[in-house]
């Protein structure tokens, strides 16, 4: 037997339970996993919340969309993107169904191999974030000599979308909360505060203008100073703030947002990418705080408080 998470009814994070099941054998195409580390995400709350609906049909809900294992058992044809998959091997499978557990059979094309430069916690928290970062970089047309305002700069996707915009040559202004300003200079960010008058406070540190805005925040103050400083909308884009993107003509990235480009190819490219990036130093998953896996609930009320600094990671 082995254990996963599921959500029994829409609701806060009390509906969440640790249950057993038997675990099947892996079929062609499959691998069983050895889950060490499973990434948490907030869309893995908003699934049960009942932000994105409320069907009964989809309880029980398994969650966790990113995992960091070993290969246990391989099934017929177990072809990964770098090639055949063999037990032993240390792999982070994305994107997944059902990630909160302990074993988990997934198919070998959503694997890529463990960056040798990461811990399974970090392994777990680096594709979600990174795949959407690399989506907002890329789509905002970031390149050297570029002044990007990151809204959200410390949390799991902006602090990915900071060190994917320095990789890429490009100087970082991020708004994040003032007590982790002095964190955000340690990761090469210059930080400004949000809240208001922060249109003026981001001019007098950008004196030759902001070229592109990424919002990972999604509130009207972060999109409003975004179009008040940047020319081109085509470089401002959203991964929250959908309806806003719709009425300003501005770029909403994410398959979860209605009229969104969801991206799947790049971020899908991007995967062995984040990896690459991972092993030359130039991109770190930073890990806020790692719960045990029955303690998931404490880890969702962390993250619905909106203050994750990195990634929050589940170890079975
Ligand atoms: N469309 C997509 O494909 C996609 C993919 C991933 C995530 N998302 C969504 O994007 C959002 C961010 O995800 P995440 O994983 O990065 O979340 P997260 O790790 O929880 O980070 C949230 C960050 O927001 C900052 N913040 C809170 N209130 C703020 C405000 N009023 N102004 C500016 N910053 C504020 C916090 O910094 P302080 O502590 O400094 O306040 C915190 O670091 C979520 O809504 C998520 O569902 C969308």
């Amino acid at each position: 037997m082995t254990k996963h998470v599921v959500a029994t009814a829409y609701g806060g994070a009390e509906v969440l339970s640790l249950v057993d099941e038997q675990i099947a054998e892996p079929g062609v195409g499959e691998v069983l996993l050895d889950v060490r580390a499973a990434g948490v995400n907030p869309a893995d709350v908003k699934r049960y919340s009942g932000a994105w609906g409320t069907d009964k049909g989809k309880l029980p809900m398994r969650l966790g969309f990113e995992v960091a294992g070993v290969v246990s058992a391989v099934g017929p044809e177990a072809v990964s993107p770098t090639g055949p998959v063999l037990v032993g091997d240390e792999v982070i499978a994305f994107r997944v169904s059902g990630g909160y557990a302990e074993q988990l059979v997934v198919a070998a094309a959503d694997l890529v191999p463990r960056p040798t430069e990461a811990s399974w916690e970090q392994a777990a928290g680096l594709m979600l974030a990174g795949a959407t970062a690399m989506h907002a970089v890329t789509a905002t047309a970031v390149r050297t000599g570029d002044t990007v305002l990151v809204h959200g700069a410390a949390g799991g996707v902006g602090l990915m979308a900071v060190q994917i915009a320095k990789s890429r040559g490009a100087h970082v202004i991020g708004t994040a909360g003032a007590g982790r300003h002095e964190f955000l200079r340690d990761w090469g960010v210059q930080p400004v505060e949000y809240g208001p008058g922060l249109a003026d406070r981001v001019r007098e540190l950008a004196a030759d203008g902001v070229d592109a805005a990424i919002d990972t925040v999604g509130t009207d103050e972060a999109i409003d100073v975004s179009l008040e400083l940047v020319a081109d909308r085509q470089r401002i884009a959203t991964i929250a703030a959908f309806a806003r993107a719709k009425q300003d003509g501005f770029k909403a990235l994410g398959g979860s947002g209605p009229g969104a480009d969801p991206g799947t190819e790049l971020r899908n490219a991007a995967r062995l990418e984040l990896v690459s990036l991972v092993e030359e130093g130039q991109i770190e998953v930073l890990i806020d705080e790692v719960f045990p896996l029955a303690e998931v609930a404490a880890a969702h009320r962390k993250i619905l408080r909106g203050h994750t600094h990195g990634k929050i990671v589940l170890v079975p």
